[in-house]
């Protein structure tokens, strides 16, 4: 390994600077620990005139993604101009020109992860993407290397910042869902289209993440079930607080014997659960193992020096590997065959709210199609409802299977003094 190892940056946004900006501050203990330098030796930006003030001689910038794909003086290319295609095309073409590459890009790894994977493998190249999933909280080495040795069988997590400040505030603050969203895109959280954040993509990527390292099962992102918190009504977080719960858009990959459930969706937690209180943008991850009991990651999920800070924990495991000359070994393929759980065995407590009929008997008859299908109620509110001669009923079931709490939505629809279901999610009761 020479003293000076290169790095070659596609993109010059929030990351890419953030990327530059910690070399530039951090040399003194990246060469104490790496014993060479690193260098940004050249970036790909779109518009040359834009940037050139912010770098010194030692980088140049080009607008030719070959000057530093194909350049024979880099050795690491961070990807960081996002989206799915170019970047996909741009890996593809460092890693066959036998360069290593850190991305922090979550949806192509999502969509193409394995292919990559395998493609970095047969160059004997790093492929690493730490910033992916949680920003600068350092997940996926906790769990690939600190938890190598134990059988992971539960991750759930609050994944996006956007969507936890959007929560955080109509529970806190009463504010609607609107106004809340208006505010995160203000304050520069929530892209301009915020759909991939609000209807539970973005989460759903860093689960497909999350589940394929922890569970070493090739799981794709058609494989979640995913939804998202769009004109979540303030009513139920309301009801929740009277309960004891807080909404989050929660992400969960469970592990039951050989099988495996993904999913994100508005999730009420009790209030003592850890993650309940994760507020704001911050992200937090909760990992239960078989051997190490209960473990939480918690930080800033997005963010410019954060998620540099992940981008550079991979370009020091580049380097740490050169030195060690075992790059492209760290490839964990799966072990087992994809397993779906079914719903009879995904099992969780359930909040409902339902309209029904405000007349004698209706509440009777409600709970006698429960206990028909077996689920008792842990908490229970009744109201009257704004309409009238309408109650409106909140419920918290003890646990039960999805498929059983599917029947007992169905038989609630056909039920003659219930009006509507208004509203369901899933509850996690104990952490
Ligand atoms: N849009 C993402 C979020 C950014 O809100 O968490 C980090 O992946």
């Amino acid at each position: 390994l020479g003293k000076k190892v290169n790095v070659g940056l596609l993109g010059f946004g929030v990351v890419g600077s953030g990327v530059k900006q910690i070399i530039d501050n951090n040399q003194e203990k990246l060469q104490h620990q790496l014993d060479c330098e690193i260098n940004v030796s050249h970036i790909l930006v779109r518009n040359l005139e834009k940037y050139e003030n912010m770098v010194g001689q030692s980088t140049v910038l080009t607008t030719n993604p070959n000057d530093v794909i194909n350049n024979d003086t880099i050795d690491v290319i961070v990807e960081v101009v996002g989206g799915v295609e170019q970047a996909r095309e741009y890996i593809l073409q460092a890693l066959q020109a036998g360069k290593h590459v850190v991305t922090a890009n979550k949806d192509l790894i999502a969509l193409h992860g394995t292919e990559l994977h395998r493609i970095a493998k047969e160059n004997n190249c790093d492929l690493f993407y730490e910033a992916s999933v949680g920003g600068g909280i350092p997940l996926l080495r906790s769990i690939s290397d600190g938890l190598a040795a134990d059988r992971i069988h539960k991750i759930i997590g609050i994944v996006n910042g956007t969507t936890n400040y959007i929560l955080t505030k109509m529970n806190d603050e009463s504010w609607t869902y609107t106004d809340a969203l208006q505010k995160a895109q203000e304050l520069g959280f929530a892209e301009a289209d915020p759909t991939a954040d609000v209807e539970g993509l973005d989460a759903a990527r860093k689960m497909v993440i999350l589940a394929r390292l922890a569970f070493l099962m090739d799981v794709e992102l058609d494989d979640v079930t995913v939804s998202g918190i769009s004109g979540l009504p303030l009513e139920d977080l309301t009801y929740g607080q009277q309960l004891g719960y807080t909404m989050k858009l929660i992400g969960t990959a469970t592990k039951n014997k050989d099988a495996v459930e993904v999913s994100v969706q508005p999730t009420f937690l009790c209030n003592e659960h850890p993650l309940a209180s994760v507020k704001n943008e911050y992200n937090a991850v909760y990992v239960s193992g078989e051997f190490v009991g209960e473990t939480m990651f918690y930080g800033p999920g997005a963010g410019s020096l954060p998620t540099a800070t992940a981008v550079m924990s991979d370009i020091v495991a580049v380097i740490k590997n050169k030195h060690l000359n075992v790059n492209g070994k760290q490839y964990i393929e799966p072990l087992y065959d994809k397993k779906l759980l079914d719903k009879e065995d995904t099992i969780s407590q359930f909040y409902v709210r339902i309209h029904a009929k405000d007349e004698t008997g209706a509440f009777a008859n409600i709970s006698q199609l429960f206990k028909q299908l077996n689920i008792s109620f842990e908490r229970i509110i009744q109201k009257p409802s704004k309409e009238t001669k309408v109650a409106e009923i909140v419920i918290i079931t003890h646990k039960t299977s999805l498929a059983n709490f599917n029947k007992a939505l169905e038989k609630l629809n056909e039920s003659d003094v219930v009006k509507n279901v208004a509203s369901y999610y899933r509850v996690e009761g104990d952490a």
